[in-house]
């Protein structure tokens, strides 16, 4: 059970409705980019390597309901490979839902990587529908490439041995990607921020103390950026809190 604390109160919301009806308008030239984290109370981000056992069952709604929302969910290689991506799934009426407002039934998962190399015996690329867009540069071993074409779409962007995360946006907005879901990793996510490339942050907060050296939800060089949120809504299951901040 999912309730709503702020801005007002209110018992028993659905996340699905409540998240489906945000306003996410894209920016000139680019989609909408959320980011969206789970974290502990400490800040923490991951138990064992993989963040799957951080979050409750608040969050897994929370997490579907981004998910119904989005166009396209991006994701750096370590976490597909860490938490074990599969195919994206959501149940038959969310589909139905996202094709009566002009969205493809399922939103497509969109891997950034330096090396395109991942094993595509696995449901992730088997089973996916459509085939998983992976976004890696020119540098990227040829051989991994022509691999990886067999089984995903590539999109190249950027010059350099990054991928260049702004024209990989504008590549998404030219294939009418109107909002990108970012589930991490912290690279990734403390690369949006650098860049000044994200819109709004969900952050869960588990009600659990993990201590530990796993990363902050977001990383990068230091200095780091200093960039304010705005609150938008505060939503609270078991003790977990769901924070919505846009830029
Ligand atoms: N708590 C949470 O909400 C949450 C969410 C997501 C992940 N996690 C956890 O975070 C950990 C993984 O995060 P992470 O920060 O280590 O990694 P990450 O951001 O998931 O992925 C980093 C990888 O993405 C690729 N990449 C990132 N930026 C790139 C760029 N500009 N150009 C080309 N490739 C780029 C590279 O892949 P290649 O090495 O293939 O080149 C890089 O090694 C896992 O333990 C996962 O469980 C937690």
């Amino acid at each position: 059970l999912v309730r709503q604390v702020w801005p007002e109160s209110l018992e028993d919301v659905d996340p699905v409705a409540l998240y489906g009806a945000d306003d996410r308008p894209p920016p000139p030239g680019r989609p909408w980019v959320l980011v969206d984290m789970v974290a502990s109370a400490d800040g923490g981000t991951t138990i064992g390597d993989a963040s799957g056992g951080l979050g409750g069952a608040g969050d897994r709604a929370v997490f579907g309901a981004l998910r119904a929302a989005a166009d396209v969910i991006l994701v750096g290689a370590a976490t597909v490979r860490a938490d074990r991506y599969g195919p994206v799934r959501l149940p038959e009426h969310q589909q139905a839902a996202r094709i009566e407002r002009g969205q493809t039934p399922l939103p497509r998962l969109a891997i950034v990587t330096r090396n395109p190399t991942f094993d595509l015996a696995t449901p992730l690329f088997t089973d996916s529908r459509p085939a998983p867009l992976i976004i890696t540069t020119a540098t990227a071993s040829p051989a991994a490439r022509v691999e990886a074409a067999d089984r995903a779409d590539l999109l190249l962007a950027g010059h350099g041995d990054s991928v260049d995360l702004g024209a990989a946006l504008a590549a998404l907005a030219e294939m009418e990607v109107g909002v990108v879901l970012c589930e991490g990793g912290p690279t990734l996510v403390g690369q949006l921020a650098e860049a000044d490339l994200l819109d709004e942050l969900c952050l869960t907060i588990e009600p659990v103390l993990l201590a530990g050296g796993s990363s902050r939800i977001a990383k990068g060089p230091s200095p780091g950026v200093e960039q304010r949120l705005q609150l938008r809504r505060i939503l609270e299951a078991e003790g977990a809190l769901f924070l919505r901040y846009t830029r």
